[in-house]
Formats: structure tokens, sequence, C-alpha cells
């Protein structure tokens, strides 16, 4: 089995970890490079979904897709909550931008540094973090005002430069995590959607890209209005049944591959990862390293040992999520799994009615809420804007009732 050990597990469940062959997304990247053809930025982006649905690797492979439009890309992930005050919200903005200019240089003359009037100042005339920092101490006014000020003097400068690009594209992924807290009057959300919203009404082409869990959009909008037709909402799902299968063969149709998936093994990766991403990986790179081993000890028909996989997939996957949650939250949980469709939305209402005709302490409708609450904290559920709840994690009602089905065998076992 020379090839076998030669050809590496292609397979790469795990959070933005790029697949082997990305599959599906082309409309996705067919808004992004529309937006990208804007002159004036009247419309960015939110990535939205469910865990493990694939945010992260798209925004990934919008980078090149920018780079060769002409555009700079400025990236980060919010999920280390650098954003939670206004003035870290700028240090975090003005480093990034940084990062993508510290490379051009700028004539001095042409573009006046606010608070320097015409003298001839000391610093380099390169955009680093030195300059865009002075520009951004010397202005005066709040955050936003010297936020506006540092970005639209970095625009010009780069507009100035011998090769100026297009635009910028500020790219930053768990932006859920962004979020104003009246309590501290800090409110980096909103200072970054009146920077970026009175930016680009003045004709800068910075353009925004977040990517986060489906609270994302409501809390944009909760922060500011116009958030609502300031962005284009792209809700990832799981994927095509075509591009599932794709996802799935690709990556083994190469020549040193020791293995193939029969049909039926195939049909059964379709099945079990309903087409969430994260489950294709990972049922994938445990069907592939099972059937490497079959071909190995000489079985001539190997398939997918799908409880077996299943069970670990509970356990690196789900057990980690479910060991956070309270028993009462459970309980809510468990009364959620038994709905009808529990990967659609839910409320309170059927939540309360729901729990009567089951085996479990009732709940009102306020201490439901309240629950719920909790657990949109914890991302485990998350809320639309009309009011409506949904796992935030694909496939949670099929683990939770598996759960309780283990549980009350267990009981039943015990009794009998
Ligand atoms: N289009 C795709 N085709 C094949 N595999 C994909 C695709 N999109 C994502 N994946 C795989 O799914 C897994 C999850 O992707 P990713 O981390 O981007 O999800 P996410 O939505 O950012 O999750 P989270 O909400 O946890 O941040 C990764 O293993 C990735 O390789
Ligand atoms: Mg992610």
């Amino acid at each position: 089995m020379e090839a076998a050990i030669g050809f590496r597990n292609p397979f790469r469940p795990g959070a933005g970890h790029t697949p082997p062959y990305l599959a599906g997304r082309k409309d996705e990247r067919k808004e992004f490079l529309k937006r990208l053809k804007q002159d004036v930025v009247l419309s960015n982006l939110v990535l939205t979904g469910l865990r493990g649905v694939g945010k992260t690797v798209l925004l990934d492979t919008f980078k090149p897709l920018a780079v060769r439009e002409g555009w700079l890309w400025v990236g980060a992930d919010l999920s280390d909550s650098t954003t939670v005050d206004e003035e870290r919200l700028a240090t975090r903005i003005l480093t990034d931008v940084a990062l993508a200019t510290s490379n051009f240089v700028y004539d001095r003359k042409e573009v006046r540094r606010p608070g320097f009037g015409h003298q001839a100042d000391l610093l380099d005339a390169t955009l680093n973090y030195p300059t865009l920092r002075a520009v951004y101490e010397q202005t005066g006014g709040l955050v936003a005002d010297r936020l506006k000020a540092t970005l639209t003097f970095a625009w010009l400068a780069l507009r100035a430069s011998p090769s100026p690009p297009r635009g910028i594209v500020f790219a930053y992924d768990e932006a859920q995590n962004m979020a104003d807290h009246a309590g501290k009057e800090e409110y980096p959300l909103s200072v970054m959607l009146d920077v970026f919203q009175s930016i680009q009404r003045q004709g800068a082409p910075l353009l925004l890209a977040l990517a986060g869990l489906p609270t994302l959009f409501s809390k944009l909008v909760d922060a500011r209005t116009y958030s609502e037709r300031m962005f284009r909402v792209l809700f990832l799902n799981r994927l095509d049944p075509p591009d599932v299968r794709e996802a799935i063969v690709r990556p083994i149709q190469e020549d040193d591959c020791p293995i193939t998936f029969t049909e039926e093994s195939i049909r059964q990766i379709e099945k079990h990862s309903s087409g969430y991403p994260y489950f294709i990986q990972f049922i994938c790179h445990e069907a592939f390293d099972v059937f490497v081993s079959q071909i190995t000890t000489g079985s001539s028909n190997p398939s997918v040992p799908i409880d077996a996989i299943t069970a670990r997939l509970d356990s690196d996957f789900f057990a980690g999520r479910w060991s956070r949650v309270t028993d009462r939250q459970r309980d809510l949980l468990n009364v959620v799994s038994r709905l009808d469709d529990p990967g659609s939305e839910f409320s309170v209402q059927e939540i309360v009615e729901l729990s009567r005709k089951l085996p479990v302490k009732g709940f009102s409708p306020s201490h439901a809420s309240q629950i719920l609450a909790a657990l949109i904290n914890s991302g485990v559920v998350f809320r639309n804007r009309h009011g409506k709840y949904s796992f935030a994690v694909p496939l949670l009602g099929d683990f939770i009732r598996r759960q309780y089905t283990d549980e009350q065998s267990e009981l039943i076992d015990e009794a009998g």
C-alpha cells in the first residue's frame, strides 16, 4: 500500500481550515465581485450563517478576488474582544490599514495631513502606522471624527501614490462580537458604522465585508437603522446536492489517491452531513481513514461506519457545547428538539405549548424567554429580526434527540 502512505487525508474538518475543494458558493462570489465594481460604495456585504457553514473560508477566497481587481485587503478576526471600546476599535482599524499600506509612499505636497497645515513635517512620507497614528492624534473631536479624518487622509494619500489601488476592502470575521456598551458609554459598533457610512458617502471606496453568526445583521440594524440599506446580507446555507457531491469526491479524484468512495458511501455521507460543510469534511475525513485501512487489510467492499463516525462527531463537535448548557437549558433545548422541524424557526409560544405535553417541567413564557436569552449569549441559539428563534448550530436537534434517546434507553435498561 505504498500509495496509501504517500497520499495524505485531504479533508479538513476545522474552524477556518481551507477545504481541499471549496464547493458551491458561486453566487456569493459573484455578489462580492459586484460590490468591487461599484464606483461609489453604496452596498457592503454581510456573510452570515450557522456555525461551520463556511463563512470564514469563503471570506478568505474573497481576498484573491479583491486583489485581482486592484483592491487592498485589510482583514482581521474579531473573536478576541479588541473592539470593546472605541479607542481600541480605532487602534485596531489603524493597525489593520497600516499593514496593507505601509509600502505606499505619498507626496506630502499633494496630500495635506489634517492638523499639520502646510508645514513640512518630519515623519516619513510612507503610509505606515506612525503616520496614520499621528494623523489620528492630531485630529480633534470624537473617535468617529478622528477615524474618519485618518481614513480619508489614508485614501487621499493612496490615490496620490504612483500606483493607486481601486479601494480598500475591510474584511472582519466573527463580527457578531462587536457591540455597543451603553452602560460604559462605549459605542464601537455605531462608531464603525458611522465612519464607513460617512466616508463612503464622500466617495472614498472603502468597502466593508463582515462575516459572523446570524445575530450579526440584527446587531448592525439595532445599532444604526441605516445598516439595513448599507449592507447586502448573504445567508450561507447548506450546500446544494450537486455541490455536496463535489465536496465529497473532488478531493479524492487525484491520480495517487489510494481510494474511491463507493456510490453507497457517498449517499450516506450526503445524508448524514445534510450538506453542511463542516460535517462533510468531518465525515469524509473519518471515512477516508477507514477506507484506507479497510483496503490495506484487504477488504473488498469497504463501507462508511456511520454510527461510529456519528458518535465521534457527537463527542468532538457537539459535546463541548452541550457541556456548557445548564440542566434547565437542556430541558428547554430538548423540548425544541421535539418540535416538528427543530432545524427551522421556533417561538416561545411553541416551546411553552409543547413542554406541557412532554415529561418535563413546563415553562412559562417569561421563563422560556429568559432561558433563550442566556442561550443566545452562549451562542447556541439566535433570534432573528422577527423575534423567532433558531439553533445557531446545524443539526443540533438531531444531536439532542440522540442524547435523550440514550439517556432514556439507559433508564429503561436500568428499570429492566
Ligand atoms: N464550500 C465548501 N466546500 C467544502 N468544504 C467547506 C466549504 N465551506 C466550508 N467548508 C469546510 O467546513 C468547515 C467549516 O468552515 P468555516 O470554518 O469557514 O465555517 P464558519 O461558518 O466560519 O464557522 P464558524 O461559525 O464556527 O466560524 C471547514 O472544515 C471548511 O474546510
Ligand atoms: Mg468562522
